[in-house]
């Protein structure tokens, strides 16, 4: 019995063969187990006689079970090492991170700037009344201006709405709205009936300033308008004034800076002409204030070489991936 016993012991190539030999040869219904029990019924002196050899015969059984066992979980464990190895140098299928437009990283980038120096953001509707965008900013009917900014008119004409020309009509809202001191940054989305081209786009991007004090200079708006490209364009840039003319603004300029060796038209920006303060119900000989608009497409555009308009609104993925995801 003990002699079939290691022999099916040893030929066991696997563990779940062995646990069939463990039934078959060693577990409690197996030959051994058996003639170990019958022991009981023996007589006293044949009973020790046999138990010796029956028990000799069941520690050599068992340690053999013992033994094989372990040879053959070291044999699985290293076998299962190989078959679930993990290749760490494989490829992985990478799933894209979102990103914010390039637009939306530079109006982000302007905002902080601007709360950094105390300002609040504001925010208008880009479907506007003619009103805010016209009238009350000294732009009457037949002025020049109405049509100098082709003008989206909404119908029916009678709703006296308009798609915003630019973020100025926000000055008005924000004077209405509150009193001074008032420091706020107005960035958004604004239309004019332009055709897109290299340069120009219908539907663009503008962020306006808006300073209402008491004792607010012109210094002043050129000492913002310098920090403000700094902070876009780096240290060297240098940015200078052009008389210009803006109905809600007097004295008014426009704002060019230099950088890569050109000069470039930014935005236009001036004193809160009077009437308008007035309008607002604001005090002109308590307070005074300045304000500036640029556009931000074109900011973006000198800022990184950029060409071409198109680049920045058709959305190619391509192109807007350079900018990296924007995201803090
Ligand atoms: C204005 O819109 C004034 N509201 C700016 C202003 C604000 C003056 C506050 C005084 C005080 P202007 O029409 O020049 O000004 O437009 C400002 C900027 O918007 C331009 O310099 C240009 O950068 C950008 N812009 C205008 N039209 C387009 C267009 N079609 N596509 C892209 N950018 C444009
Ligand atoms: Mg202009």
């Amino acid at each position: 019995m003990v002699a079939t016993a290691l022999t099916a012991i040893a030929g066991a190539s696997n563990l779940d063969e062995l646990k069939e030999v463990r039934i078959e040869h060693v577990g409690d219904r197996s030959p051994i187990a058996k003639a170990n029990q019958s022991l009981g019924q023996m007589e006293v002196a044949a009973r020790a006689e046999f138990g010796k050899v029956v028990g000799k015969g069941r520690g050599l059984v068992a340690s053999a079970f013992e033994a094989r066992q372990s040879v053959l979980e070291a044999e699985r464990d290293a076998r299962v090492l190989i078959e679930e190895r993990v290749d760490v140098s494989i490829t992985a299928k990478r799933t894209p991170q979102g990103g914010l437009h390039p637009l939306t990283i530079l109006t982000n980038e302007i905002c902080d700037l601007f709360l950094g120096l105390g300002y609040r953001v504001a925010e208008g509707p880009e479907l506007e009344a003619e009103w805010l965008n016209f009238d009350a900013l000294n732009i009457p009917a037949d002025h020049p201006a109405r049509t100098m900014q082709d003008t989206f008119f909404i119908e029916p004409l009678e709703s006296h709405l308009v798609l915003r020309t630019h973020t100025s009509p926000v000055q008005m809202r924000t004077m209405l709205e509150e009193k001074p001191p008032i420091y706020v940054i107005c960035p958004g989305r604004t239309y004019r009936a332009d055709e897109l081209d290299a340069t120009h786009t219908p539907v663009f991007s503008q962020v306006e300033g808006l300073v209402i004090d008491r004792g607010i200079t012109m210094a002043d708006l050129k000492g913002t308008l310098d920090y403000f490209a700094r902070s876009i364009f780096g240290p060297d840039v240098k940015t200078r004034l052009r008389p210009s003319f803006f109905p809600f603004t007097e004295p008014s300029a426009e704002v060019d800076f230099f950088f890569n060796g050109r000069w470039v038209e930014w935005g236009g920006c001036g004193m809160v002409n009077p009437k308008v303060l007035r309008a607002a119900g604001i005090d002109p000989d308590e307070f005074s204030g300045f304000a500036f608009g640029m556009g931000l497409e074109r900011t973006l555009m000198v800022r990184h070489g950029i060409t071409d308009m198109h680049d920045i609104v058709e959305g190619d993925i391509r192109f807007t991936q350079n900018f990296g995801s924007g995201l803090r």
